[in-house]
């Protein structure tokens, strides 16, 4: 039977221990997004001096949560919209996400460094053969991955129309009759291409870029500061422009 007292000793040789070694501050935590994203951040890290290649390494083996103890690193493997929310409720430390995902979000989060990478435009796009007239006053529908960055577009432009929101091969949209213009990514232009559609105007130039919470900037400043300051040693001087 365990008396009062030998509990008492035993809290206090506890309270002791704690006093003598501080707990350890966890890993710093960065949720990357995957896909070619993550493969252009990793080349940039390991010149900036982390190498995460163990990173890549589990993503093969399809691990999410990446230790990488000798960096006091932790990688988060999410879907590049998750990013900002692991960032804003502070699962993640900071995170890499695209431009278009932040700005589609708008999370209230710092972003400190543009990595330059991941680099591609947000556009309008319409069929080469059925070009669209904006101010004609017809029932326009414009489908998208992005239907808060459309709505400011729309908005800014004067224009009324349908926002319909989809997940992914957007470009097949007004193929098929379900919109007749489509807000989209481009990088080379292929897909663009393939579906006989043509640009008509860039809403956004896109990259990805560093994004902190408000409580780890202020909680882990010294870790993250010196992360960018890394970073922004070794990203393309373009990247830097104002
Ligand atoms: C993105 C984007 C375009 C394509 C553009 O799609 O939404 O469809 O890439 O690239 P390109 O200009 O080089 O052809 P993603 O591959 O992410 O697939 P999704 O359509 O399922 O979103």
């Amino acid at each position: 039977m365990t008396t009062r007292a030998a509990k008492t000793t035993v809290k206090a040789s506890t309270n002791a221990k704690r006093r003598t070694s501080p707990s350890k501050a966890p890993p710093l935590t960065i949720a990357m997004p995957r896909g070619r994203i993550l493969d252009e951040a990793l080349v940039l890290f390991k010149r900036a001096g982390i190498d995460l290649g163990a990173a890549e390494k589990a993503r093969a083996g399809r691990k999410l949560i990446i230790p990488i103890p000798e960096h006091d690193v932790r990688v988060l493997i999410v879907r590049d919209a998750d990013v900002p929310a692991y960032v804003k409720h502070g699962a993640a430390d900071l995170g890499i996400a695209g431009r278009d995902v932040l700005e589609e979000q708008d999370r209230d989060l710092y972003e400190p460094l543009d990595l330059g990478i991941g680099r591609c435009r947000l556009v309008v796009a319409e069929p080469e053969d059925r070009p669209i007239d904006e101010m004609a006053k017809v029932h326009l529908r414009y489908a998208t991955k992005f239907p808060e960055l459309t709505r400011r577009h729309l908005q800014a432009r004067g224009i009324v129309a349908e926002i319909i929101k989809l997940y992914g091969s957007i470009e097949i949209a007004p193929l098929v009759g379900l919109a007749d213009r489509v807000v989209d990514l481009v990088s080379s232009g292929e897909t663009l291409r393939q579906h006989r559609l043509r640009e008509v105007e860039t809403i956004l130039e896109v990259s990805a870029r560093v994004c902190v919470g408000r409580a780890a900037a202020k909680l882990r400043s010294d870790r993250i500061d010196d992360l960018i300051a890394r970073l922004r040693a070794v990203v393309p001087s373009y990247a830097l422009q104002p």
